[in-house]
């Protein structure tokens, strides 16, 4: 864990709140997220890149986190975001986020998305696949407006952490192939286009990466990419988004890489293919969710049944589980974490955390030393800030839980436990005409 959460007085302490008060006040289960942490983060790219470099622009991949708080401080850090959906763009929009440092990303963006998108002033999409040129240039021309493209490449490199997050292989449904010149073929249509204006070409080779090389590869190829456009087309690309996917520490195990060694490599790589071409720099975009929010989440849940299997394993159950941490089961994902009220006690009792979800894979802690549990202790699971919130459900129709961000001593909620009114709000009981 990071510093803004320390043990303490036997205790979890977040950005120097005792984790106990925070559960007697907001219940559990509780995402907590280290408003600190998610400032430090945003410093970083906004001083180690967006300060550092002239004409480039750090974005935050918001499906990892998405709320109005989170935009009204990527606002406040002067870096813009990565949108995949209407509703987040709606979102971004209700926080008073500046339409025009929002980009549209997606495989399969809907017409009402792009008359969403469009008619808000947002103009900036990531084109994705040869459907979404033919509509953005009916509606754009429709409402009179031009769209900036980054053409979505498939850079053809396997990095990631899960076959699931994987995004840069061949076999993807995500952006156009390499191959047989089809990105060549999408880019002619939108230069062909009256209200799509070709700006560059854009990357994400996959999720949770260590690996340094592959981003250096992805932009080597891109590169070559540049190239070719010019050369086929007689364009010059004077935009390369590199993606995010920047690994975080879940585990001791992981090993995450520093945003400044990425990013510095991935402008060096740029710099030395465009130099012997004896090119300007192009714009630099990169697009990093996890990074930013996924250490700064701890989820505290209390422990209820605790069932000892002998020479198997001790199940212990919290009462939340795979609809406020759907990663353990879908990405198979380690975690750490504590029993806050015996946060230094000897930990010496091994454990499953499981949820009180009807299903086996229903587990959010595959296996975790612990001080020895009883029920009604409460559990700290680290880094659940990134792509938990925002991947809950309500299945078996639990309530989401509430969302309170921890700043210098002190706490706020910014999204209310859901009720069980909300679990009925949208049934409509209405009779057959
Ligand atoms: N850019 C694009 C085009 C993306 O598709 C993604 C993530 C990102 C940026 C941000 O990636 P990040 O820096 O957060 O790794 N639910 C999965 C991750 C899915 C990522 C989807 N795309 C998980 O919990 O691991």
């Amino acid at each position: 864990q990071t510093e803004f959460a320390q043990i303490r007085d036997n205790t979890l302490y977040i950005d120097d709140v005792n984790a106990m008060d925070l559960v007697k006040k907001y219940g559990t289960p509780l995402y907590v997220m280290s408003e600190g942490h998610i400032r430090h983060q945003m410093n970083e790219l906004k001083t180690k890149f967006l300060d550092k470099y002239e004409n480039v622009l750090p974005l935050f991949a918001s499906k990892s986190f998405s709320c109005l708080e989170i935009y009204r401080l990527a606002n406040e850090y002067g870096i813009g975001i990565d949108c995949v959906s209407a509703g987040e763009i709606s979102i971004a929009l209700k926080a008073g986020f500046d339409p025009h440092k929002i980009y549209f990303h997606g495989n399969n963006k809907l017409p009402s998305e792009i008359e969403y998108a469009i008619s808000h002033d947002v103009d900036h999409f990531v084109i994705d696949n040869f459907y979404e040129i033919e509509l953005v240039e009916e509606i754009a021309s429709r409402l009179d407006k031009t769209i900036y493209a980054t053409v979505r490449v498939v850079p053809e490199i396997k990095a990631g952490g899960h076959g699931f997050i994987q995004t840069g292989h061949k076999d993807t449904k995500f952006g156009f192939s390499a191959r047989h010149g089809i990105y060549l073929e999408a880019i002619s249509k939108i230069l062909e286009s009256t209200h799509i204006e070709f700006e560059g070409i854009h990357c994400h080779i996959g999720s949770q990466v260590f690996d340094l090389y592959a981003y250096i590869s992805a932009m080597k190829r891109f590169v070559g990419f540049a190239y070719e456009i010019y050369d086929q087309l007689g364009v010059m690309v004077t935009k390369i988004n590199a993606g995010g996917g920047y690994g975080i520490a879940y585990t001791k195990k992981d090993e995450p890489l520093d945003f400044e060694v990425i990013t510095t490599e991935i402008m060096k790589t740029i710099k030395e293919g465009y130099d012997k071409r004896g090119w300007d720099m192009p714009m630099v975009l990169v697009e990093p969710g996890r990074y930013v929010v996924g250490n700064a989440g701890i989820t505290l849940y209390t422990i209820g049944a605790i069932k000892e299997i002998p020479d198997v394993r001790t199940y212990v159950s919290i009462d939340g589980g795979m609809t406020d941490n759907i990663r353990t089961c879908l990405y198979d994902a380690d975690y750490e974490g504590v029993i806050v009220n015996k946060a230094e006690q000897p930990k010496d009792t091994k454990v499953t955390v499981a949820g009180k979800i009807c299903e086996s894979g229903d587990i959010v802690v595959k296996e975790v030393m612990v001080a020895k549990p009883e029920p009604g202790d409460i559990f700290a699971q680290f880094s659940t800030g990134a792509y938990h919130y925002s991947m809950a459900s309500n299945y078996n129709q639990l309530p989401k839980p509430a969302v309170v961000f921890t700043y210098q001593g002190k706490s706020k909620l910014v999204i209310r436990r859901q009720t069980f009114d909300d679990l009925t709000y949208y049934d409509t009981n209405e009779d057959y005409e």
